[in-house]
């Protein structure tokens, strides 16, 4: 990016805003099987063979997800070469799992210079690990008004807006860069960015406007319990580690007690926070095994 413009002015952060929204453009935008899934979720009655319709709009994919699904991750004696046979061996849910993943790769298994994920795998591994506690968050609160499924993009796409800031900012040792240095540098920060790109790949407003809030649930208006999920979601993974540079841990305790405030706000029941956790730790597991899967 230029840092001058053609007058040779210091461009103001307008000017610089504007370079960031049009950046935003060369992203690769995820699978449309990603959006298709959503409308899928939210129908009342859906069969195996609808899901695998989805699927096979996006041949790049369904190769990519055999491939994966052949990989030592699932222990099958025999080959599978197919997307029905997929859902029929590996069941539903676990394909669900690795179109997500897969879908999600080009995306966002990128190093951020500036920000402290970890340099291989760890923006990635954030984003999914997010949007899996998210989904987890989101079903345990009695009223959001998400969709789980909704819940795991908002999650997955929660940090999107810092794949693009990372390129403006002066290149620095990788470190926790806060949301008023974003603005300082850009205009606006990666939250604000993520809604943005969210809208420009028409998925629905519920998610980019939970997005929108992750870092400022309670002004979230009617998206504020879909909002404080994904904050909840963020606090468990970061007390993993996960995607840091640190060694990521799930083993780690994340008493309900620590994130009470967060909670209560999404009116968990507490006798199930155990139940929950156990959950998300069930969903992560694995994935840095689908990771190195190319
Ligand atoms: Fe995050
Ligand atoms: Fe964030």
């Amino acid at each position: 990016m230029s840092s001058t413009t053609v007058s040779g002015a210091k461009p103001g952060w307008k000017t610089v805003r504007f370079e960031v929204l049009e950046k935003t453009e060369s992203l690769p935008s995820l699978s449309m099987v990603v959006s298709e899934f959503l409308a899928l979720a939210r129908r009342e009655y859906f069969t195996a063979k609808d899901f695998e319709t989805v699927i096979s709009r996006d041949q790049a994919l369904v190769a990519r997800l055999l491939k994966v699904a052949n990989s030592g991750l699932y222990g099958r004696s025999r080959s599978i070469t197919s997307i029905p046979e997929a859902v029929v061996l590996i069941g539903v849910d676990n394909l669900k799992k690795i179109v997500y993943a897969v879908s999600s790769e080009s995306l966002t298994k990128r190093r951020l210079d500036n920000y402290d994920y970890h340099p291989d795998q760890g923006f990635w591994l954030h984003s999914l690990g997010v949007g899996y506690a998210t989904k987890v968050f989101v079903e345990a609160s009695p009223g959001c008004p998400l969709h789980a499924e909704e819940g795991f993009v908002a999650g997955l796409l929660h940090d999107v807006g810092k794949l693009v800031i990372d390129e403006f900012l002066p290149v620095g040792q990788p470190r926790p860069i806060t949301r008023e240095e974003e603005i300082k540098a850009v205009g606006l920060d990666h939250a604000e960015l993520a809604e943005y790109i969210m809208k420009l790949w028409n998925l629905p407003s519920s998610t980019s406007a939970t997005v929108r809030f992750h870092h400022d649930y309670r002004n979230g208006g009617p998206m504020s319990a879909g909002a404080a999920a994904l904050a909840l979601a963020q606090e468990v993974c970061a007390a993993w580690n996960l995607g840091r540079t640190n060694a990521m841990d799930l083993s780690c305790e994340v008493p309900q007690k620590k994130y009470s405030e967060l909670a209560e706000f999404l009116a968990l029941d507490p006798t199930k926070w155990d139940q929950v956790i156990w959950d998300i730790r069930q969903s992560l597991v694995g994935l840095d095994d689908i990771f190195g899967e190319d």
